[in-house]
């Protein structure tokens, strides 16, 4: 199988894997990185949402092939050390997380939001799709207007 070489939170990694492996099985199967989940598997769920060159993606329809050469970021590349980003620290102020399984992307969903803007209409916060079956929509808006503030 051909390898691919790319970054992932800083680290540079090479995996061995089919062209079409989706990036989200590279990371979780082949790099033991968990914090992306696996939820629909079609674009549709968005638990898998992490960074990819900077803007937020879903990994499960990414082939690993495209990623060759290039930065991916996942939940656990967020925090600088022992430093919380600063979405992170608001998400637990706001105690966002129920069962928390979508939680990662929705996190890395935000983060991608206020680096477009720093200022988020609620429109464009309405415009996150990513899915939450506990329903915890009202206090991820919430936390993501703190992050605003405090960023
Ligand atoms: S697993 Fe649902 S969008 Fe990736
Ligand atoms: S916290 Fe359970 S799915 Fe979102």
């Amino acid at each position: 199988m051909p390898n691919y070489t790319f970054s992932v939170n800083g680290n540079t990694v090479t995996v061995d894997a089919p062209a079409d492996l989706s990036l989200l099985w590279a990371l979780r199967d082949k790099l033991g990185i968990k914090g992306p989940k696996y939820g629909c598997g079609i674009d549709v769920c968005k638990a898998c949402t992490s960074h990819l060159d900077g803007e937020a993606i879903n990994p499960c329809v990414v082939p690993v092939a495209e990623v060759e050469g290039r930065e991916v970021t996942t939940i656990e590349g967020l925090a600088d050390g022992a430093n919380l980003h600063p979405v992170q620290q608001a998400w637990l102020d706001q105690d966002v997380a129920q069962c928390g399984y979508c939680q990662p992307g929705q996190i890395m969903a935000a983060v991608a939001l206020l680096k477009r803007t720093s200022n988020p209409t609620e429109a464009e916060i309405d415009a996150i799709e990513n899915v939450c079956r506990c329903g915890s929509y009202f206090r991820i808006r919430q936390a993501i207007k703190q992050a605003a503030a405090n960023m």
